[in-house]
């Protein structure tokens, strides 16, 4: 029997609200994503479930809901807010509308190298920063994942940052994002993850930009044969908890849950390089072309951006200068 979208939803809703009634006197702890089950995050979130298990199993029972089945990022982002979910990644571009400290990373060209990025978001009081109004936001970020690096991909070739004028391309929620799309002269439009290759494929879009993986796991490059290598955006997937379910735990308790996330951080990050090489033979074999291009170009358009953005976002300024202190020394 076929089980009607809406219907396959409500049944894991239901399911994951009725596991701590009925399994055992176990607390349930659940977590979403929106990526395929071989996708880094949810390879960081069996670590994540593993090292908890592992320290207090006997009390939490961790499980994980891929692919966007408890529902997309804003949706699932509301039920972590009020615990009916109590961890999910994702993308902090989503958040930056709710805290604009999340802005930073929609920045774009904020990090001058990946090796620049990567220590930035695995420094604890970088994150610890970020965290700062959990109070009143309702989550807490307890790590980062690496999400890779961000380039525009299309149906038509992108060989000169021109190629971009006049055409639409999708975005992820964030106003930093829409202004990005319009300095570089084109179109933005909003459209949720899961939803992108529909998107893609009715031609509501001309194009979209994402990491490689986009172009194999959400099968992007079934229908966008260019895939640009500008570099606009180094955005991560934060890892979220749920404020009221983090603030009731012991001190230990709470110890093995920031420790299973920077775990879990660490394994996403080991297990990038491998999946992008994949997705990239992949794409090839499937006729993607992917061109590098020359990022001055594409970086003289939106360096603007970075004043406007401190002018707008004051509260985001001692970060900024910890990432451009990053850049210095990780170059
Ligand atoms: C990346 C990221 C996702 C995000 C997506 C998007 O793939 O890992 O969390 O949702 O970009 O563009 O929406």
């Amino acid at each position: 029997m076929k089980l009607s979208c809406t219907l396959k939803l409500s049944v894991a809703v239901f399911a994951a609200a009725m596991i701590p009634f009925c399994a055992s006197a176990k607390i349930t702890v659940t977590v979403s994503h929106t990526h395929v089950e071989s996708h880094p995050d949810h390879i960081g979130f069996e670590a994540f479930k593993d090292h908890i298990e592992k320290n207090i199993g006997d009390k939490f029972e961790i499980q994980i809901y891929p692919n966007a089945v408890l529902g997309s990022n804003d949706r699932v982002f509301g039920l972590v807010k009020t615990n009916s979910v109590q961890f999910m990644a994702i993308s902090s571009s989503n958040i930056e509308n709710f805290d604009s400290l999340y802005s930073l990373f929609s920045i774009p060209y904020l990090f001058t190298s990946r090796n620049a990025y990567e220590s930035f978001i695995s420094d604890p009081k970088v994150i610890e920063s970020l965290g700062a109004n959990a109070k009143t936001d309702g989550f807490r970020p307890l790590g980062a994942f690496t999400a890779g690096i961000r380039n525009f991909y299309a149906k038509f070739p992108i060989n000169t940052v021109d190629d971009l004028k006049g055409k639409t391309f999708r975005v992820q929620s964030g106003k930093t994002n829409a202004d990005m799309i319009a300095a570089f002269g084109a179109t933005d439009y909003l459209i949720r993850f899961n939803d992108v290759y529909s998107a893609l494929k009715q031609g509501v879009v001309d194009g979209a930009e994402n990491n490689e993986l986009a172009l194999v796991d959400q099968k992007h490059g079934e229908i966008c044969k260019y895939y640009c290598y500008d570099g606009h955006q180094m955005v991560p997937d934060m890892i979220i908890g749920s404020e009221e379910f983090l603030s009731k735990l012991s001190p230990e308790e709470l110890k093995i849950f920031q420790d299973a996330a920077i775990e879990a951080q660490k394994v996403e990050f080991a297990a990038w390089e491998n999946s992008i090489n994949k997705a990239i033979e992949e794409a090839k074999i499937a006729g993607v072309t992917f061109t590098n291009v020359n990022v001055n170009e594409f970086r003289d358009k939106v360096l603007p951006m970075h004043k406007s953005i401190l002018k707008e976002h004051p509260d985001i300024k001692s970060l900024y200068d910890k990432a451009v202190e990053y850049n210095t020394k990780y170059n």
